[in-house]
């Protein structure tokens, strides 16, 4: 995280100045400022005048432990626009209305959150929040398009209700995506190009649940969250996403598809069909390896008088196999484009007798023939379940294993966008 450390001193907790625009869903910036501060980040908040008429300034101020103004002509002799906007070391603007967004593309100065955007030479993260009519506008089309090219990170906002009886694209992206994605950026402040637009992404994420009878499966305990946070990286970075979800009640990123499965042949039948419109697939769901021989149609029952049967189980298709096999084969992949899909692979690995996590990871990515393997170490408490991971990419192309350290799922989820990104414009490069 940026915060920098002078030596013998505790490392300083990164600035983030949290604009917050004057649409109803300002009230979510109270939630937005509450986890960035659990995150350890030192928050200020700058309303515009009408963000106010929402979220009293005495909420904002309370929650983020700083007085908060709305315009350059208060605490004067400090100039507040200048110092806040210097040294901040992410600005977030959640929600972003269609005023503020065109304020910001013309770089207006007109009140302190404007201003203090001008300033600034923070990474710029914008949440718009508005009616899908004023979403859909040439105007915030065309603003949007100006402040990206500029390289602020402007979000899709979310498809759903939106005020009073509407829905329809305009809704502000959860809380919880806004801060994931925030302290990526101040891990790493280019993790969020815009390197993705026009491509094809299908992610599969969770945990396959193989039936035994009608209340009862095997399952495992895959949270979804590393695939989310790879669609998540993704759709910030322009491209059209599809998560195949296995089991999992986490809200997918705004603007992706969520199709929901349940075993791993319904998982298989989902990504078969799906994966000739993708360019690049991660299959980051953890799919089980065997399944019951037999589903029993109705509840099986406790006999008090012999011990249960033996469970008799079967082996899955191995579906990311199955993938690079297909791609390998005459005429296939989409448009019979050579090398396409690049396919990712994720192995949850433990050493054992036989060799290390890595040993394993190596001998994998030569089984399932895919182009990159996301070897997590797994067990005591890492990758299942938590917010973080720590991974090594292996590649079957005989580059250089890439160490990802321990950090959010977003930071992984980056580095993976970054190796799609170029490995799809060489596929490019050599049509
Ligand atoms: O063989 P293993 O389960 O360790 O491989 C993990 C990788 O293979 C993951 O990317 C997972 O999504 C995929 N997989 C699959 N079909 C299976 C089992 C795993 O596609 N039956």
């Amino acid at each position: 995280m940026a915060g920098g450390t002078t030596e013998g001193a505790p490392p300083r907790a990164p600035k983030v100045l949290l604009g917050v625009a004057g649409g109803i869903a300002a009230y979510k910036a109270c939630e937005i400022l509450r986890l960035l501060r659990s995150a350890g980040a030192d928050v200020i908040v700058v309303p515009t005048p009408n963000a106010l008429k929402f979220i009293g300034a005495a909420t904002f101020e309370a929650l983020s432990g700083h007085p908060v103004a709305t315009d350059v002509f208060t605490d004067v002799p400090h100039v507040a626009h200048v110092a806040t906007g210097q040294q901040a070391d992410l600005v977030v603007v959640a929600p972003a209305t269609a005023d503020l967004l065109a304020r910001a593309a013309a770089g207006r100065a007109d009140d302190l959150l404007a201003a203090t955007l001008l300033v600034t030479r923070a990474p710029v993260l914008m949440a718009p929040a508005m009616h899908t009519e004023m979403w859909t506008h040439p105007a915030t089309v065309e603003n949007v398009q100006r402040l990206r090219q500029r390289g602020l990170t402007v979000l899709d906002p979310a498809v759903g209700r939106l005020t009073g009886a509407d829905s329809g694209a305009g809704r502000l992206p959860e809380p919880d995506q806004i801060v994931a994605l925030a302290l990526l950026l101040l891990r790493r402040p280019d993790a969020l190009p815009r390197d993705l637009v026009g491509r094809r992404l299908l992610v599969t994420a969770g945990g396959t649940r193989e039936p035994l009878d009608p209340v009862r499966y095997l399952g495992n305990r895959s949270s979804g969250k590393q695939g989310f946070a790879v669609a998540l990286v993704a759709a910030a970075r322009g491209a059209q996403v599809t998560v195949v979800a296995a089991n999992t009640a986490l809200i997918g990123p705004p603007g992706a598809t969520i199709v929901p499965v349940a075993d791993a042949r319904d998982l298989q039948a989902r990504v078969t069909e799906l994966v000739t419109d993708a360019d690049a697939v991660v299959m980051a769901a953890a799919v089980a390896d065997f399944r019951p021989k037999v589903i029993v149609a109705s509840k099986i029952k406790k006999d008090n008088r012999s011990e249960p049967a033996a469970l008799e189980l079967v082996t899955n298709p191995d579906i990311l196999a199955g993938l690079a096999a297909d791609r390998a084969g005459p005429g296939s992949g989409p448009a019979q484009r050579p090398g396409m899909p690049v396919i990712v692979g994720f192995a949850a690995e433990t050493g054992d007798e036989h060799g290390s996590v890595l040993d394993h990871g190596r001998a994998k990515l030569a089984r399932k023939g895919c182009d990159l393997l996301v070897v997590n170490g797994v067990g005591d408490g890492r990758a299942f379940e938590v917010d973080d991971n720590a991974a090594v990419i292996l590649a079957a192309d005989g580059s250089d294993p890439i160490d990802v350290p321990l950090g959010p799922k977003t930071v992984l989820g980056a580095v993976i966008c970054d190796e799609l990104s170029r490995r799809l414009s060489t596929v490019d490069a050599a049509l």
